[in-house]
């Protein structure tokens, strides 16, 4: 018997770059409406060039949209109270909507305190604490940006995510927790799976929906991929032999047995991106519509 199917290869690229276009539509009557854009600020601490590129992609975005975007570099060496401080100072800045602090920081800045030092209202990645806690207790809230863009992404595959199987590979606070609720809110049933899970392959065979963001080049091999399921690969790697940028699954072998996969560069990355420009425009609408 021969089984034909296409596995759909979710372009995140595309659906980021029709969701910005709608945004860029939205912003450009703001002036008029609201006397002037919404305003983001990225600081950027040291030089990582993964960082860079980050930060770099999130100001072309900015741009795209039509919001405002300044940029604040810092050298590697600042003191954490130097930090904590410009913090302070754009939290008290009426003319700033959306403050981001691009992580990892130098290891001698608590990245904790940096980042409950961001006031709630201006806090576009949806980390502070409070919007933790509100995601948590299903209160109106700033979701962070890469689990809200991964499931944009399911939706806009027509993917139906209400009674399946989840399983989530990985348990940081940026991707893996709240990937799993937000799954969980749409009525997965969800396993969040770790490094440490004892025969990860025999979990990660049950899921329907495969996330996986646990950091490492082509951790997720074809044996740990049940026919049919779609994967959401979140990773971002430098593959050790070639040098290029490859996801946490093995591509070239999972896209045949997926249903749907999305691919990295490419994927989850330009959603990310996406979600922080809806984010930005969220905390400017909630601050002007007060
Ligand atoms: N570093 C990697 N991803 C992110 C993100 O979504 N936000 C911030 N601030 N730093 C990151």
């Amino acid at each position: 018997m021969v089984i034909l199917r296409d596995t759909m290869i979710i372009s995140g690229k595309e659906l980021s770059a029709k969701l910005k276009a709608g945004m860029a539509e939205q912003v450009a009557a703001f002036p008029e409406k609201y006397g002037r854009v919404p305003h983001l600020v990225v600081i950027l601490v040291g030089d990582d060039p993964a960082s860079v590129s980050y930060v770099t992609g999130k100001a072309k975005a900015s741009e795209t949209v039509g919001i405002r975007n300044t940029t604040i570099r810092k050298s590697a060496d600042i003191a954490e109270s130097e930090l904590l401080d410009l913090i302070r100072q754009l939290n008290d800045d009426d003319t700033v909507d959306g403050i981001l602090v691009q992580l990892p920081l130098p290891e001698h800045i608590s990245e904790a305190r940096v980042i409950e030092t961001i006031s709630k209202a201006k806090d576009v990645d949806g980390f502070h604490p409070l919007n933790v806690a509100a995601l948590w207790q299903k209160h109106p809230c700033v979701l962070p940006c890469t689990p809200k863009g991964i499931i944009k992404m399911l939706k806009a595959a027509g993917v139906e995510i209400k009674g399946k199987r989840a399983v989530v590979i990985g348990r940081s606070n940026i991707v893996g927790l709240p990937v799993a609720k937000l799954l969980l809110d749409e009525n997965a049933t969800v396993t969040i799976a770790h490094s440490k899970t004892v025969d990860l392959p025999a979990v990660t065979r049950q899921a329907e929906i495969l996330v996986v963001a646990i950091g490492r080049p082509k951790f997720v091999t074809a044996d740990m991929v049940s026919e049919g399921a779609v994967v959401i690969d979140v990773g971002v790697n430098r593959d050790p032999v070639t040098g290029k940028l490859c996801g946490d699954v093995d591509f070239a072998a999972i896209e045949p047995k997926a249903s749907v996969i999305t691919p990295v560069p490419g994927g989850v990355g330009p959603m990310t991106i996406c979600c922080l420009m809806e984010n930005a425009i969220e905390c400017f609408l909630k601050k002007m519509e007060r």
